[in-house]
């Protein structure tokens, strides 16, 4: 089976001027098909946004009031962090798969121990249950995409595909973790916030335990991504 390292890397077109020139002139040659540009592409995406649809809404049971404002936006960031945690423990499910991958691919996994990424992962995993409770105590369903969680799903795609890769070394992994435990700290840093000021006392002590574990992980993930010895 062949491995990354096998592979000539024929990116760098100012390594090969010459190559670089040719495909340049094949370009000028081959005029795009369509006309117009960028501005074209932003009124055809005004003429959607126009259309005012919505890319969520939180959900309701038929007869009973909606919840707005602030008390919605609750809601909507309780589901949220829900499905990032869900997300995040399977980030660190499949770090660990990494950690015990052969070389060259568990390159860098002898920066932390196998222990440290599971008490992590489950953690996480703690994280998601805790909201799953919340949820429901504040009348909310956890088996909702709220419109917030919908976002951090897109925003966060890419992770995913980083660390399944099975290209990918451990030690490249780690980029994907420190943006996930970045997002993970601001979405806690939210929920605190609402839960204090909507007088959610109890919650909002359980979440500041929740954002307490996520600086640990920041900090590990930080320190690993700064001990990597290669690219
Ligand atoms: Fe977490
Ligand atoms: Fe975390």
């Amino acid at each position: 089976m062949k491995t990354t390292n096998e592979h000539t890397n024929r990116t760098a077109a100012s390594f090969h001027p010459r190559a670089a020139a040719d495909q340049a002139a094949f370009a000028q040659s081959t005029p795009p098909s369509s006309e117009g540009n960028g501005t074209e592409s932003a009124q055809v995406r005004q003429i959607y946004e126009s259309d005012g649809i919505a890319i969520g809404s939180l959900p309701s049971i038929e007869g009973k009031k909606r919840t707005t404002g602030r008390a919605a936006l609750f809601i909507d960031r309780l589901g949220e962090r829900l499905a990032s945690e869900r997300a995040t423990t399977r980030l660190y499910e499949g770090l660990i798969s990494k950690h015990r991958a052969p070389m060259p691919i568990g390159i860098g996994s002898d920066l932390v121990e196998l222990g440290r990424l599971e008490e992590i992962c489950a953690e996480e995993y703690r994280h998601f249950m805790l909201l799953n409770e919340a949820m429901v105590e504040l009348g909310g369903d956890p088996t909702a995409i709220t419109p917030s969680a919908n976002i951090a799903a897109v925003i966060c795609e890419g992770l995913p595909k980083v660390v399944q890769d099975p290209r990918t070394t451990f030690g490249q992994c780690l980029d994907a973790m420190l943006v996930a435990e970045l997002a993970d700290n601001e979405g806690w840093a939210v929920l605190v916030t609402l839960a204090a000021e909507l007088g959610h006392e109890e919650l909002a002590g359980q979440f500041q335990e929740a954002w307490d574990n996520e600086q640990e992980h920041l900090a590990t993930m930080r320190e690993l991504v700064l001990s990597r010895e290669g690219p």
